[in-house]
């Protein structure tokens, strides 16, 4: 049981969130409040034409900050295929995805849809230590629909040397709501041999040491959402000052417009930067409350001019 001697440092991962947390954002976000301890690519998904499979993870385009790129798949030779082309690259840790919840992944038996298998886990596990001198970490929910899956996979991640295990503390039919599951994760925390991670609605600086003062035994942390609504959160984390709501609007705003210029420099036309841009309002929007007219007319806006005006009455 080695999650119960704790190492001196914090470490705060970004979250990878498939659409949002792409190598433009990790440009973005890293330029303006510094280098996460690492950022996990959103999946690259082993089935996919080879091609775009890579695009997102270039060494060239991820320059300046320790990036972990993800695997989803249910192949292991194909999945080992990706490993190799990432270590070629220069990585030297990959993570597996066993928690992606979407049912068109699931019933294919990729991410949290392995969970039901852990047979399955074992011997794609197996094919990618066996192969690579890589590290591999693992991602993963409690279950698919039981929040007992992961007593059985438990042994199989046991036996296998892995650079860490991040609990995402919800099953896969939650989706991403409700609560996550804290006693289940410290059930976890007890039994795995590897260091642990949590992951799962940590949105404000308070949150965060609830479970920490519950769980000092845990140094690693992985934020998402909450770090799109904050951007200052990790630095909230591993300061323990809160910031202001001023300065957390402040911080967005500074983030979205280095967005809107690392997009347009990617893409071609405005209409595509703001088809990009806009979603994370989403998330923006938790630390906006109050502004509920402004955020209405950021969500009625249908070009990048008269949405850059209605961001601007926000950000005034
Ligand atoms: C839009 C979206 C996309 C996501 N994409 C991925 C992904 O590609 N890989 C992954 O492991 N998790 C993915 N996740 C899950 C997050 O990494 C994280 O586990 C989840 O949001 C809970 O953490 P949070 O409450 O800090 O956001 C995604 C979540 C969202 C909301």
């Amino acid at each position: 049981m080695n999650n119960t001697s704790s190492e001196s440092t914090t470490k705060v991962y970004i979250a990878p969130l498939q659409g949002f947390t792409d190598y433009t954002f990790r440009a973005a976000f890293t330029s303006l409040f510094g280098s996460p301890e690492a950022a996990f690519s959103p999946f690259i998904n082993a089935h996919e034409p080879e091609q775009r499979m890579y695009r997102d993870v270039l060494p060239e385009r991820n320059v300046g900050y320790k990036l972990i790129p993800q695997i989803l798949g249910n192949d292991p030779q194909k999945m080992a295929l990706v490993l190799i082309e990432l270590e070629q690259m220069g990585y030297k840790e990959v993570n597996l995805n066993l928690g992606c919840p979407h049912p068109m992944v699931t019933k294919r038996t990729m991410g949290a849809g392995l969970l039901p298998f852990p047979e399955k886990i074992e011997t794609i596990l197996n094919e990618l230590v066996t192969n690579t001198d890589c590290q591999i970490s693992v991602k993963m929910r409690l279950g698919l629909n039981s929040i007992d899956d992961w007593k059985a996979i438990l042994p199989v991640v046991n036996k296998y040397s892995l650079s860490e295990v991040i609990i995402h503390a919800r099953t896969a039919a939650q989706m991403y709501k409700g609560d996550t599951n804290v006693n289940a994760f410290i059930d976890i925390a007890s039994q795995l041999k590897h260091p642990i991670c949590f992951n799962g609605n940590i949105f404000t600086l308070e949150q965060f040491q609830e479970l920490s003062t519950k769980m000092p035994y845990v140094n690693r942390w992985m934020v998402g959402r909450g770090l799109l609504a904050n951007p200052l959160l990790i630095n909230e984390i591993h300061t323990g000052i809160k910031s202001s709501d001023y300065d957390i609007r402040a911080s967005i705003s500074k983030l979205h417009e280095q967005l809107i210029y690392l997009n347009s420099l990617r893409l071609s036309g405005s209409s595509h930067v703001f088809n990009r841009v806009k979603p994370y309002w989403e998330y923006f929007a938790q630390s906006f409350k109050g502004m509920e007219k402004g955020l209405k007319k950021i969500k009625k806006t249908y070009s990048l001019d008269g949405y850059q005006i209605a961001c601007n009455e926000m950000f005034r």
